[in-house]
């Protein structure tokens, strides 16, 4: 691999498109929080997915591995380069086309590079909406989305990415196209390219352009902040609400520990006093000229529950994104706090509350001067934890906190992935005959391992 590499990715996409010097590259270099970094050969933006199958081709033909990255907020070190120098990454950003939505079928086909909070502006204009969303949706990439197939504050509702995905289009190493868009909504024709490229993360071909399932638009939300004494107490008010209210949207959680960082940081009022032990978001949407419906039926679930200590709720569009603040705050204020080790797991629901305590008590034990922060999508069995002061290269609370969610029956990853932060936990969760049927689909698709090497396995 020399100058010609080089040369020959600067004849596919333009000069102005091929970044070689280290200031240009850098911000392709470091991931959102800091903690992943490497040095890239170049950078390479392509225009579309002939552009890109070309740079594919030639990356392929010198050698060179290849990585693809969207909006860079991945949390797993699986979008930027890792080793000294030799990988290519490929930005998908100019892949950022956004069709018209089809009003009768509630759909639209997006580039990869088209970030969340665009395609949400472009749905909600005619009166749809995406059915994931997530607090990086300014930067985040629906390619990106995909590839990690995320998750985000919706998923209870809508389920994560891969069920939003009609249909995509995807390029190989090699060059070759896969799959179709515009999709046909029903199509049993072989094997299902969203289902197998969907949290791939970007390991087996890169995604380029996506036939998106949409939802209608909810306009009328009500968000409400519960203070409650324990994680127990709130899994049961969480039940009762599931239960009883069938807008229901979100159920988010945080602790007093994190509220406190997080309001620290933003310098907004804390919005329950104290704040409570534990807090639970809940939000509830539905069709314009609703909401003092959805005010009054949430209102008649907490009111008298024995369980709520204190509430804060908005039924005006303001007064709602300050009660998400609360919430979405958590992961910038954990990175203005140092350089975090990110784990997010699911555990079965009768598993949360004991993970959440002996998760404290094991930090507490291997690194008494860390700084543990929960919080998550308590709705979906999800919680991220953060540990803040460890050693940035030392991953051996880590493990040791993966260990444990193994053993009460979770999953290492819920949305965010495995990239290369946790593959050496990969055998935790997954059997090694699952793992070594995941290598042979690699193989399959990649033989020559260039494509994000490194990457879950
Ligand atoms: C979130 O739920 O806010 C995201 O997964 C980001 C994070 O875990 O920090
Ligand atoms: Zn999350």
């Amino acid at each position: 691999m020399g100058d010609d590499l080089i040369e020959r990715l600067r004849a596919a996409v333009g000069p102005q498109h091929l970044l070689v010097d280290p200031d240009l590259r850098a911000p392709y270099e470091t991931d959102w929080t800091g903690r992943w970094s490497g040095r890239a050969r170049a950078v390479v933006r392509p225009a579309d997915a002939h552009q890109l199958a070309d740079v594919l081709r030639i990356c392929l033909a010198a050698g060179a591995p290849a990585i693809a990255q969207g909006g860079n907020t991945g949390l797993v070190g699986g979008g930027v380069p890792r080793g000294g120098g030799s990988e290519v990454v490929v930005s998908l950003a100019r892949l950022d086309g956004i069709g018209p939505v089809d009003g009768s079928s509630g759909d639209v086909v997006v580039g990869a590079g088209a970030t969340l909070a665009r395609v949400q502006e472009a749905a909600r204009a005619a009166g749809w909406d995406v059915g994931v969303d997530l607090a990086a949706r300014d930067s985040a990439t629906i390619g990106g989305m995909v590839a990690t197939n995320a998750g985000g504050v919706h998923v209870l509702r809508y389920g994560g990415m891969v069920e939003q995905v009609i249909g995509l289009e995807a390029v190989t190493m090699a060059g070759e196209v896969l799959g179709r868009v515009p999709a046909l909504r029903k199509d049993n024709s072989g094997y299902h390219w969203p289902a197998l490229l969907a949290g791939s993360e970007g390991t087996l071909a890169v995604v380029t352009r996506i036939h998106l399932k949409l939802v209608p638009h909810l306009p009328d939300r009500v968000v409400a902040l519960l203070g409650l004494p324990d994680l127990d107490a709130l899994l049961a008010v969480a039940g009762r609400l599931r239960r009883g209210l069938p807008s229901l949207r979100a159920l988010e959680v945080m602790f007093a520990d994190g509220v406190t960082l997080t309001h620290e940081y933003n310098r907004l009022p804390l919005p329950l006093p104290g704040p409570p032990p534990v807090v639970l978001l809940v939000e509830v949407a539905d069709a314009a000229g609703t909401r003092s419906r959805l005010f009054d039926a949430l209102g008649a679930l907490v009111a008298d529950d024995p369980d709520v200590l204190a509430t804060a709720v908005a039924d005006d569009e303001l007064g709602a994104r300050r009660l998400w603040r609360t919430r979405e705050d958590h992961t910038e204020a954990i990175n203005a706090a140092g350089i975090p080790h990110k784990l997010d797991v699911t555990l079965p629901t009768a598993n949360l509350a004991p993970f959440a305590d002996e998760v404290r008590a094991l930090v507490t034990s291997l690194a008494p001067a860390a700084r543990l922060v929960l919080f998550g999508h308590v709705g979906d069995g999800n919680l991220h934890v953060n540990l803040l002061g460890l050693v940035p290269d030392d991953d051996s609370v880590d493990h040791a906190v993966l260990d444990l969610v193994a053993r009460l029956g979770g999953s290492i990853s819920a949305e965010h992935g495995i990239g290369v932060a946790k593959r050496a936990d990969l055998p935790l969760t997954r059997t090694g005959a699952e793992i070594a049927t995941m290598r042979a689909i690699k193989a399959a698709l990649d033989p020559t391992g260039r494509l994000n090497p490194g990457v879950i396995f």
